[in-house]
């Protein structure tokens, strides 16, 4: 992608253009995208190039894995505001070469003054976009306590100002925007109006374009206290202040005392051996680790092998399968803090064998319904992922989001971020769909303080003591069956990682009752074998898009992002 050194000239007379938003200089970095990088010392794969950039400089500069990605996280905050965020939480794992593996949570939480109830009518029905969109759809962000949290604990150079450095470079100086990010500013320029009474700098009376260039004055001051003062420049004074008042302007319920309560969590991950691979997941209340070790260990008898690479048998076989772990998912997983979610079971190997009996080889099953309407399948939203592995063979792998694209489209004006939607990942009633078409039980339902369940699923898996694959993905709930199908490709299928994340993925998620396929996978044959077999098939752009790093025999590193992200990059040290 060559980004044209085109510098919105036409705006800067416009009454639109936001005071340094648009500029005459060419002191940004322009960029390419490298969807594959080979490196013997370290590698990062992250969502734009800008951003893995930052995270190889920190590497470069005797920085570990996980000044890295706290470095890559701030710099995605600038330069992809879609998902990158101050204003969200996410959920990380870190395995130290010859150390420990652990487990960070720093998703957000419902407010203080949340109630279960909270996006009902009168009549008890959810008010269509309330936990959606403006001041009532946010959680408390956690992205800013759980970065520092990560950097205080385990980051080499105990330099926040160094690490922040690049992010703020980028907000101060401006970068080009990708053809991706124009894109979606676009298609969002509506919405950004309706919900914010102010300008912002990705307002503009024009459209956007590929190289474009955005200048965020605000959110580099935000992220200069941040560096100076840790977490009180974000979660106290003038950055708290402002996102206090974007609240009450907006009928919001997010107080001070929510933001002084907030802390993110330092759990043990979601670990298990799948044949002779040790697996690393994500505990509640994401759900990644226990659905895919329950896919996993479900599947673990069978040959997979010898049933074929997407086959009908295959494909029904893994359908049943991720339909089985995605509605024990909904029926009990919440919140453990908030609600006594069954872990024990739905961790012991009688469950999982008993949900293994109840596999149909032959027919598809079909997923009961009761009080549940089929939702509508997702549009394409964005959260992001980045994966990385250092010199000294640490390694991390970290996901955060904002939810939906730009998440509840709120702009904290005086402090230059979007808010999430997070709230959304509730049940916000027991049977209702969410964003992504899933739903939940009491177990998920809204209370004060406590977290949604999510899909997010960074992923470290190792062999002989050593990271063998480090990978996550956005993508809602195709989040989990992507990174499983990513991790089979390579494991039962011996594919190269690159075909392993470019192939064709589907996606069955209990309900709606279908198995999702990408567009232009799977030929008219199998498709009809598989509607033979009882299964309804449903095309969908594209499924999550996965960046994975691989550890050969050798030791080299290979990294990938995914074709599905034009912005996806991986670079070597
Ligand atoms: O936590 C979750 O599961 C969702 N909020 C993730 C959103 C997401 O991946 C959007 N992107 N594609």
């Amino acid at each position: 992608m060559t980004i044209a050194k085109n510098i919105c000239l036409s705006l800067l007379i416009g009454s639109f253009c936001w005071m340094s938003a648009c500029r005459q200089t060419t002191e940004y970095q322009d960029y390419t995208s490298q969807k594959v990088a080979k490196s013997d010392e370290g590698m990062v794969v992250a969502a734009h190039p800008l951003a893995a950039k930052v995270g190889v400089d920190m590497l470069a500069q005797g920085g570990n894995a996980i000044d890295a990605v706290v470095a890559v996280q701030f710099a995605l905050a600038v330069v992809y505001p879609r998902a990158g965020n101050l204003g969200g939480g996410g959920f990380m794992l870190y395995d130290e070469q010859d150390g420990e593996t652990v487990a960070l949570d720093f998703r957000e939480k419902a407010p203080l003054a949340a109630t279960k109830d909270m996006y009902l009518d009168t009549e008890g029905n959810p008010v269509d976009g309330l936990s959606t969109r403006g001041a009532l759809a946010v959680g408390v962000p956690g992205s800013v306590d759980g970065l520092l949290a990560a950097l205080e604990k385990y980051g080499a150079l105990k330099d926040r100002a160094l690490v922040l450095k690049g992010a703020i470079d980028l907000a101060r100086k401006g970068f080009a925007i990708s053809a991706t990010e124009a894109e979606r500013l676009n298609k969002y320029a509506e919405d950004f109006k309706e919900q914010n009474a102010y300008l912002f700098p990705f307002v503009k009376n024009s459209a956007w374009k590929v190289g474009d260039v955005i200048v965020q004055k605000k959110l580099a001051q935000t992220l200069q206290a941040i560096s100076d003062k840790g977490r009180a420049g974000f979660y106290e004074g003038t950055v708290a202040g402002a996102l206090l008042n974007t609240m009450q302007m907006n009928s919001g319920i997010i107080t001070q005392a929510d933001l002084n309560n907030y802390e993110s969590k330092w759990k043990a991950p979601i670990q298990y051996k799948y044949k002779g691979y040790e697996v690393n997941g994500m505990p509640l209340p994401s759900s990644g680790g226990i659905v895919m070790m329950q896919m996993l260990k479900m599947l673990a008898p069978f040959n997979l092998d010898s049933l074929g690479f997407q086959t009908a048998e295959s494909i029904h076989l893994l359908s049943e399968v991720e339909r089985s772990a995605y509605e024990v998912r909904a029926k009990y997983m919440g919140d453990p803090d908030h609600y006594p979610v069954p872990i024990r079971e739905m961790l012991s190997d009688t469950f999982i064998d008993s949900m293994r009996q109840s596999l149909d080889l032959k027919r598809a099953r079909v997923s009961i319904t009761e009080n549940t309407k089929q939702a509508n399948t997702p549009e394409s939203f964005e959260t992001t992922h980045t994966s990385i592995i250092d010199q000294a063979g640490n390694s991390v792998s970290l996901t955060t989001t904002l939810n939906a694209n730009y998440g509840s489209k709120l702009y904290v004006k005086g402090a230059g971020f979007f808010l999430n939607n997070e709230m959304d990942d509730f049940s916000v009633k027991p049977g209702v769909a969410n964003l992504y078409g899933l739903v939940g039980a009491e177990a998920n339902a809204i209370a004060a303080e406590k977290r949604m369940l999510s899909s997010m699923s960074p992923t470290i898996i190792k062999k002989d003591d050593q990271a063998y694959m480090v990978l996550g993905a956005p993508g809602g709930s195709t989040i989990i069956t992507a990174v499983m199908q990513v991790f089979l490709n390579m494991s039962e299928y011996d594919m190269s990682l690159e075909e392993s994340v470019n192939s064709c993925r589907t996606h069955h998620q209990w309900l709606p009752d279908h198995i999702f396929v990408e567009k232009g996978c799977l030929s008219i044959g199998i498709r009809n074998a598989l509607k033979a077999k009882g299964h309804q098939l449903k095309d969908k752009n594209y499924m999550a898009k996965i960046k994975a790093i691989h550890r050969g025999k050798d030791g080299s590193l290979t990294g990938v992002g995914d074709k599905r992200n034009p912005d996806d990059h991986a670079q070597g040290l």
